[in-house]
């Protein structure tokens, strides 16, 4: 029988038999997904000046990548292996975006940012890159954190963005 799992990252829901694995909006790991009874928001913590700046930081890196992961989802032919890929890796970190506005309350900016720069190979690349970066960041914001809800999105996103460096990795091979 289906159940209703929330995310307790994104909050977004899930209907499934079993705990899905990683959460197909905001790619949290498995131990963030959740009964539906079980749910509560995120957000709505008051923030040190440190985690402020961070969320600052975090919010315009994630709406960078939305931008760039868009903009090499179009320059794909639809319906390719590509498009499809950078259309959800673009989905993610918009919700990772829309989460850091709601811990900073703040409306979400547009999405602009990097174009794609005309190759699916130099495109992996700067994927890889941006991923890579974000990773060792967000480790850092974790160990900044002291807010224990401020640690759980860092430790979630930390495995989201080393998800999208293993799989930029894996397609560069
Ligand atoms: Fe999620
Ligand atoms: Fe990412």
């Amino acid at each position: 029988m289906l159940k209703l799992f929330i995310c307790r990252i994104c909050g977004e829901p899930h209907l499934a038999e079993e705990q899905p694995t990683d959460c197909q909006f905001c790619g949290a790991p498995k131990n963030f997904l959740g009964m539906a009874e079980d749910y509560s928001v995120l957000w709505g913590v008051e923030l040190t000046e440190q985690e402020k700046t961070d969320m600052k930081a975090t919010l315009d890196l994630e709406v960078n990548a939305t931008a760039y992961y868009t903009d090499i989802s179009k320059s794909n032919e639809k319906y390719s292996k590509y498009n499809r890929m950078f259309k959800q890796l673009a989905r993610i970190e918009k919700e990772h975006a829309e989460v850091a506005a709601k811990f900073l309350d703040v409306p979400l900016p547009e999405f602009i940012g990097e174009k794609s720069k005309g190759s699916i190979k130099a495109d992996l690349e700067k994927t890889k890159e941006l991923e890579t970066h974000a990773t060792v960041l967000y480790k850092q914001f974790l160990a900044n954190a002291t807010s224990g809800k401020v640690k759980i999105f860092y430790t979630a996103l930390v495995h989201a963005e080393n998800g999208h460096r293993e799989i930029a990795e894996a397609e560069l091979e």
